[in-house]
């Protein structure tokens, strides 16, 4: 037996799994087309200091990062943003806004494995960049919403924040970037009370960590009137109100949009991406602890790559967590069901015949799987039978000579002889008549 088994946190797909993860796949490309994202595909090699620039230690730490053989610095890319963001500060530096682009692939982070967390993993990413305004934030919620319902997520919830609220305390305390960072990393992991104590250390006013223990404990899915009391709390922090009513100009929006989404805001909730300067979100099902998507508004980083000043918002959904979360609420694939055929030869002077047969059914848009492992009838049948195969076309000499075949129907047991002209049909089942 071979000693290769796949390198740790990378894992295979199985049919069916890689079945569903297409089929969510699909269904993230249908919501890019009926919002209008155009669909971009970058390099999965990026260089390593375009992809650090506001990583945040959780991600920047977990980079897949080498030099390559022209002793560049590069990385396997942990995300789409910072390459969508460069695009934008380069090649799509002179064009008109708003962009819409969608990204779908594969994307690296030296993650410690568990349910849910690969090392290699997939997203599905929008991004809407060149728009300041509350719609724009209140479209990347939207889409989520109507990707969940897509897959057919029963219960789902969207935890939301406002970076800019605590940014805007931060920015008043003269708090510098670096601690700000670190700051919100804790917040991130709900390390609240280092977090606290960090601030502390930093030099920040009483009525700081008064402000930031408050609205630690403001939460809930009464959006509006949490939104309300963070206004009343930040009260002072001129920037982080202006930040709470942005908060509000969205959640308003959302809801007039009678999109029903279930939102819980979270007044001390934090990401450990460094981009983001407005509201944050994250999708989250009862189910599971992990998040299967996340996103938020960040209008500093194109700037940041050199290109011209473009706020932007944007979400990523992980799509194996979106499998996961079908699995665990029982959400089946919906699937086309379409009817599969295995074509057997009687003899291997009929190979050729039957591979003739299996062309004909498949160009009629009928499954064929031909028998390539030289077995009698009896034994192909077998395995036809064990693999849920739904008809068998037996390819015998007696048959072709009044241009026929012998089909079985594996479920019911039944077989008949069928002219080859008429055999698409008897597959498909009768044909539906029309008028009379
Ligand atoms: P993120 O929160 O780092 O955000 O990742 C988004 C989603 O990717 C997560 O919610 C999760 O579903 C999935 N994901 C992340 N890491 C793993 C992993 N190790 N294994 C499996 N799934 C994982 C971003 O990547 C931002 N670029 C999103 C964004 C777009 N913000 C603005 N625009």
């Amino acid at each position: 037996m071979s000693t290769f088994k796949s390198v740790r946190g990378m894992r295979d797909f199985m049919p069916d799994e890689a079945k569903a993860m297409r089929f969510i796949e699909a269904k993230t490309r249908k919501i890019a087309e009926l919002y209008g994202y155009g669909e971009i595909i970058t390099p999965v090699v990026e260089s390593y200091e375009l992809l650090a620039a506001k990583a945040g230690e959780e991600v920047r730490l977990r980079m897949y990062a080498f030099k390559d053989l022209g002793e560049r610095m590069v990385a396997l890319r942990p995300e789409f943003t910072p390459s969508v963001a460069r695009l934008v500060a380069t090649t799509l530096r002179n064009e008109p806004r708003p962009f819409r682009l969608f990204c779908v692939g594969s994307l690296y982070r030296y993650d410690e494995p568990q349910q849910g967390r690969y090392r290699e993993f997939w997203q599905s990413n929008f991004e809407l960049m060149g728009s300041n305004k509350p719609e724009a934030d209140a479209e990347i919620i939207m889409l989520t919403n109507s990707l969940m319902e897509a897959v057919g997520l029963k219960k789902y919830a969207l935890k939301v924040g406002h970076v800019g609220v605590l940014r805007g305390i931060f920015n008043q305390e003269k708090l510098n970037e670096k601690a700000t960072n670190q700051v919100m990393q804790l917040m991130d992991k709900k390390e609240y009370d280092d977090a606290l104590q960090m601030v502390k250390e930093a030099g920040a006013s009483k009525k700081c960590l008064e402000t930031l223990q408050k609205l630690v404990g403001l939460k809930g899915d009464r959006v509006f009137d949490i939104a309300e009391k963070m206004g009343e709390t930040v009260e002072g922090y001129e920037q982080s109100v202006a930040a709470v009513e942005n908060l509000m100009a969205i959640l308003r929006l959302v809801s007039e949009s009678e999109c029903k989404v279930n939102m819980r805001l979270d007044a001390g909730f934090a990401r450990g991406l460094e981009y983001y300067t407005g509201i944050i979100l994250e999708i989250y099902i009862p189910e599971l602890d992990i998040a299967i998507g996340g996103g938020g508004r960040y209008d500093k980083l194109i700037e940041l790559f050199g290109g011209e000043s473009t706020p932007a918002v944007g979400i990523a959904h992980g799509i194996e967590r979106i499998m996961l979360a079908m699995q665990k609420q029982n959400v089946p694939l919906q699937t086309e069901e379409k009817k599969n055929v295995m074509v057997v030869p009687t003899k291997d002077e009929l190979k050729g015949e039957a591979l003739k047969i299996a062309q004909m059914l498949r160009d009629a848009n009928v499954a064929v799987e031909v028998e390539v492992m030289g077995r009698k009838i009896a034994k192909a049948l077998e395995d036809a039978n064990r693999r849920k195969v739904d008809y068998a076309v037996i390819v015998g000499e007696r048959e072709l000579k009044e241009d026929a075949v012998m089909l079985r129907d594996l479920l019911k047991r039944e077989q008949n002889v069928v002219k080859i002209a008429k055999m698409v049909e008897k597959i498909k089942g009768s044909p539906k008549i029309v008028g009379t």
